[in-house]
Formats: structure tokens, C-alpha cells, sequence
């Protein structure tokens, strides 16, 4: 029988991939954002970097969806090992539940789950799912035309270690932020619906 990873401490914020930086920076663009904005998670595992805008989504009452196959990570070898023993999926439930959250979870690969978005209606995705340049590069695509005008698109893991995020942040001809400290790239001139389709650079 899968297990759900044991929780601790009733505030302490579920194991995952994003470092106190990353938190900073992520809680200073949902921050930015209006009371009532939609906003959507691609890549939640175990619920980390959900759980750390816990209190934010609460307070401006956001609407928050989260997409995740909840089988790791498979195209990037050693990456987001799946342990088969650990049900992430129930263990994510459990986290978002102590954090006094409930986003709408779409359980599935982010392609297929992206047709269950209306176009123009998301402030803010964050997108932290495979890392590989083809199946980054194809979730920034996809998920652009949910992003309202003057939305934000930001992702994680825009280090040296992953260059298949770099390669396909990098190809997009977005003017992009970087931020001292943390991992995360986000839009800088705000794009949104009406943006010019995406420079793919060979
Ligand atoms: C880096 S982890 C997410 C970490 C999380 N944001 C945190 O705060 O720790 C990547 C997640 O993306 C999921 N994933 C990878 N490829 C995916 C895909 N094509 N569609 C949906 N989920 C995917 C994996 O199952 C894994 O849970």
C-alpha cells in the first residue's frame, strides 16, 4: 500500500524543491496580484510551493488550480525521482488541507489538462513541472493563451543545473526577470492575451 509522506509540524512547510529564495520571490509576485485572481500551479508534488502562499490565497481570496501527473519527472534522468512507494497525490491533499487550502486539482499530464482552462482567464502561472526544454518549451506555449492581459507567466529552476528550463525560457523572446537569490524567472513586461506568438529561437 502507497503511503502519504509523514507530516510534521502543524505549520511546517511540506518537503519540496523550493528554497526560502524561491519563497520570497514567489510570495512577492502573488502578493502583486488583485483580490479574487486566478492563478494556477503546473508541477505542486508534494504542495510546497502552494502551501507557501497558503495565508496570501486566503487573504485575497484566490482562486488557485494545480496540474500534476503526480509521477515525477520522467524525461530528466535522476530528476524528481518517483518513488512508487509514496503517494505524492495524497500526500499533497494532506498538506493542502493543513494549510487551510483547497485549489482545484487537475490530476493528468499538463498537456492534456490545459483545454479545461478558458483562454484570457488566469492572473499568474507558475509553471515547475518536466524540465526538459521540449516539454518546458511546450507548457509555456500552451498555457500562454490563459493568461489575461497583463498576467504573469513565471516558472522555476532557471539554474545552470537545468538547462533545459534556461534553453526553453531563453527561446521564448520574452523580456524576463531573474531574481537574485532564488531560481525563479518571471515576465517582466507583463504579456497576456494580444502578446505576439512566441519567438522559437532553433
Ligand atoms: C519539481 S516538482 C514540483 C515541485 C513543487 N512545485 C515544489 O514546490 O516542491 C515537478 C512536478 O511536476 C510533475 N510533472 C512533471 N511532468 C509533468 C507533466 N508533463 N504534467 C504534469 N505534471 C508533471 C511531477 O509529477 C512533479 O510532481
Amino acid at each position: 500500500m502507497k503511503i502519504a509522506y509523514k507530516n510534521m509540524d502543524q505549520n511546517e512547510l511540506p518537503n519540496g524543491y523550493f528554497t526560502d529564495g524561491d519563497i520570497e520571490v514567489y510570495r512577492r509576485i502573488i502578493s502583486s496580484l488583485e483580490a479574487g485572481s486566478t492563478i494556477i500551479e503546473i508541477g505542486v508534488w508534494n504542495g510546497r510551493s502552494i502551501c507557501s502562499i497558503a495565508d496570501l490565497i486566503n487573504k485575497k481570496s484566490i482562486n488557485s488550480i494545480c496540474i500534476d501527473h503526480f509521477k515525477g519527472t520522467l524525461t530528466v534522468r535522476g530528476l524528481h525521482f518517483y518513488d512508487e512507494n509514496i503517494d505524492a497525490q495524497k500526500s499533497f491533499e494532506a498538506n493542502v488541507k493543513r494549510f487551510n487550502i483547497n485549489p482545484k486539482l487537475l490530476v493528468g499530464k499538463s498537456l492534456d489538462m490545459v483545454n479545461l482552462i478558458p483562454d484570457n482567464s488566469v492572473d499568474c502561472i507558475l509553471i515547475d513541472a518536466d524540465h526538459s526544454r521540449e516539454a518546458a518549451s511546450a507548457d509555456i506555449k500552451a498555457f500562454l493563451p490563459k493568461i489575461k492581459k497583463n498576467g504573469i507567466m513565471c516558472g522555476h529552476d532557471y539554474v545552470r543545473k537545468h538547462k533545459g528550463v534556461i534553453k526553453a525560457v531563453n527561446a521564448t523572446g520574452f523580456e524576463f526577470e531573474l531574481f537574485p537569490g532564488s531560481s525563479l524567472w518571471s515576465t517582466k513586461n507583463f504579456i497576456g492575451s494580444g502578446h505576439p506568438p512566441l519567438k522559437q529561437k532553433a
